[in-house]
């Protein structure tokens, strides 16, 4: 690599800096592994989503999320909720961290050595966060999420976050970003021992597909 050769000491900081976020995940993972809750806790968000995988890996937002918000589960996708979802579901976290969160036997026997962000840091956070959450459908620009050829859609893909915009992708990619919701759904059931009921509606894959792969981003 030219960059390293030319700058050495440039390339061995940024080396150590992602290795030490690696090492902060492994930390923090070996923390709520031990814990008596661990099982819920992994369950909470899915391992699909990985470091190298944050938009703008290195700004100081990013940093600043694997640091704190990887201390009690799986590390968060600022994808996974759009803007104004954010702020509420942040600030349940940050008085969490701060120990005086909802779950309190529950955390009580983890926060012993959980670090809560200044408040600098937490607008850094959320910032980051809103930067790059997920955009909403607005139903007025496709309104064929409420026909039928939508139904599919719009039941399974709004139990945990908003309907994601049908651009935010294209038609080659949205499979596998269905997919990867599908072990998502998999992985959060877990959590509560859910097991599929016969009457539950199926999930049905193909007419999801095409609804996304129709309305996708062109190129
Ligand atoms: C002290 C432990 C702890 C820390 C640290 C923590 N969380 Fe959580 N998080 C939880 C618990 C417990 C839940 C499940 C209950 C709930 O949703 O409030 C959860 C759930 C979530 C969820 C899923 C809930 C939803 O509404 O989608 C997201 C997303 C999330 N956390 C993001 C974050 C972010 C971002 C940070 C860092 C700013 C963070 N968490 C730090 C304990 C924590
Ligand atoms: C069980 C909860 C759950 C359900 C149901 C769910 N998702 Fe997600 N979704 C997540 C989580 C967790 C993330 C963040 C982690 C990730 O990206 O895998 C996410 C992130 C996303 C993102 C942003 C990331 C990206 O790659 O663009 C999109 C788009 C998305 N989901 C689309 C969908 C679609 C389409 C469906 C319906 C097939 C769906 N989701 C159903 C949990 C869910």
């Amino acid at each position: 690599m030219r960059f390293a050769a030319v700058f050495p000491v440039a390339a061995l900081f940024v080396a150590t800096a992602a290795a030490q976020d690696a090492q902060l995940v492994e930390q923090a993972k070996r923390r709520w592994a031990e814990s008596p809750h661990g099982q819920m806790l992994e369950r909470i968000l899915p391992p699909t989503f990985e470091l190298h995988q944050l938009p703008e890996r290195r700004s100081r937002g990013a940093r600043l999320l694997i640091r704190y918000c990887v201390q009690c589960h799986n590390l968060p996708n600022p994808a996974m909720h759009h803007p104004a979802k954010w702020p509420a579901i942040f600030e349940r976290m940050v008085v969490r961290m701060r120990g005086r969160g909802n779950l309190g036997e529950l955390m009580r026997d983890l926060m012993a050595g959980v670090e809560a962000p200044g408040v600098g840091e937490a607008g850094a956070i959320l910032a980051y966060l809103q930067k790059h959450g997920q955009r909403p459908l607005d139903p007025k620009k496709y309104p064929a999420v409420d026909r039928p050829e939508g139904q599919s859609f719009k039941l399974a893909c709004q139990q945990c976050h908003v309907l994601p915009d049908p651009r935010r992708h294209t038609a080659s990619e949205w499979p596998a970003v269905v997919a990867r919701m599908e072990k998502n759904m998999e992985w959060m059931n877990r959590v509560v021992g859910n097991r599929p009921e016969a009457d539950e509606p199926q999930l049905k894959i193909e007419e999801i597909n095409a609804f996304l792969i129709k309305y996708a981003r062109k190129g």
